[in-house]
């Protein structure tokens, strides 16, 4: 099994997150610096060692992975007749943009979340349309419902991007929650796109809901895109899967897709997917386990090192969304400052819109002793602010 604790030197590597000075410590994009799963790396060696690399059609045992795996580890049975092979999860949604809407529609979101929506609807020439989320005292995020269905009855509203588990603030939202954004959204002929890449990364006691899992209205009306990317850390073998029950959306977002020529697989990205959904499960129990553990490690340093920093807590992702608003520096200049002070590389919350602005987003899927590295330079680069 991996040794979650090992720390492994991704320098020169032509890792997007390593590509960084000999002095700096990344934690910003949703990368993680664990190994994967074994067997994964097996199927991948056996494939190379044919030495053929052809073009390659997807079979039935890939969807038959993917539905065993949503079946045992989220309840939920998606038939394997609904699902299409695509590339990624960011290409399906700029994909179902173009198919699903029309040039200067508005493409609902809730801000603050993952910026890559906001390019998939621009460079489409869509509008952004966001019913931000709201903070309460509580430290909880949620969601203003007058807001969210006015905007969804604006006429040219025809897709909401839902990021469910939710990325940055880690919310996992609730089968009700679910169901009352899949009720305005049927009523006001929205189509719900969710982003269910987070899903699999949750607090070991508590799981996500997919989206189309909680009632008919929501499975008729979605399109649902997974992928095991997040999860077992392969992001660069570039496979996702797209989940459409109702027949014919998922007839257009297939023409989309294929169109869009994103629905061909490499060589290693179905082995490597078969591995992972039949033979990740304990894996990911340990990865969910280990993670939860470096957020609560987060959390009681900050409480006790960092008072001007307060961690939001969210149930779902590897990130976690820190509260800077106190710290008196608004967060694109604070993530360049304390990045120059102490090499400590985060993400700027401005990026994703909403509150962002008052946040930073750490990534803590690494080894104990490089988040402790991190939030000792955290702790240094906030004290440094004058
Ligand atoms: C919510 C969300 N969707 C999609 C992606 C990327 O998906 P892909 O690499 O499959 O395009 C990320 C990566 O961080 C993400 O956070």
């Amino acid at each position: 099994m991996t040794d979650f604790s090992e720390l492994i030197d991704r320098r020169h590597t032509n890792s997007v997150k390593w590509d960084v000075k000999d002095n700096e410590l990344p934690m910003w994009v949703a990368d993680m610096d664990f190994q994967t799963l074994p067997a994964i790396v097996e199927a991948i060696q056996q494939k190379a060692q044919n030495g053929i690399f052809g073009y390659e059609e997807v079979p039935q045992a890939y969807f038959d992975a993917v539905q065993s795996w949503y079946e045992s580890e989220h309840n939920w049975r998606p038939e394997t007749d609904w699902m299409i092979f695509s590339t990624g999860v960011v290409p399906t949604i700029s994909s179902s943009v173009r198919r699903l809407t029309n040039v200067g529609d508005n493409v609902l979101v809730q801000a603050p979340v993952y910026n890559i929506f906001y390019n998939s609807i621009l460079n489409n020439g869509r509008h952004v349309l966001s019913s931000d989320l709201v903070l309460d005292d509580q430290d909880t995020y949620h969601i203003d419902w007058r807001d969210l269905e006015a905007k969804m009855a604006e006429p040219l509203t025809t897709l909401m991007i839902l990021c469910n588990p939710h990325n940055p603030v880690g919310m996992i939202w609730s089968a009700d929650t679910l169901a009352r954004i899949g009720e305005l959204a049927a009523k006001h002929h929205v189509v719900v796109l969710s982003d269910e890449i987070h899903g699999d990364i949750t607090a070991p006691d508590k799981g996500y809901t997919p989206f189309a899992s909680v009632n008919k209205v929501n499975e008729q009306n979605c399109v649902v895109a997974v992928s095991p990317s997040k999860t077992f850390n392969v992001a660069a073998l570039h496979a996702a899967t797209v989940i459409v029950p109702n027949e014919t959306l998922r007839a257009v977002v297939n023409r989309g897709l294929n169109t869009d020529e994103l629905a061909e697989p490499n060589s290693f990205a179905i082995p490597a997917t078969i591995a992972a959904y039949t033979k990740g499960h304990q894996w990911v129990h340990d990865l969910r386990a280990y993670i939860e553990d470096n957020k609560q490690t987060v959390a009681k340093f900050v409480a006790e090192n960092v008072p001007s920093v307060k961690v939001v807590a969210g149930d779902a992702t590897y990130l976690v969304w820190l509260d800077t608003s106190k710290v008196g520096m608004p967060s694109d200049k604070l993530e360049q400052f304390i990045r120059q002070e102490t090499g400590l590389f985060l993400s700027d919350g401005t990026v994703y819109g909403g509150d962002g602005r008052e946040f930073l987003r750490m990534n803590v899927a690494c080894p104990k002793e490089r988040l402790m590295d991190g939030l000792n330079r955290l702790k240094q680069g906030i004290a440094a602010v004058k």
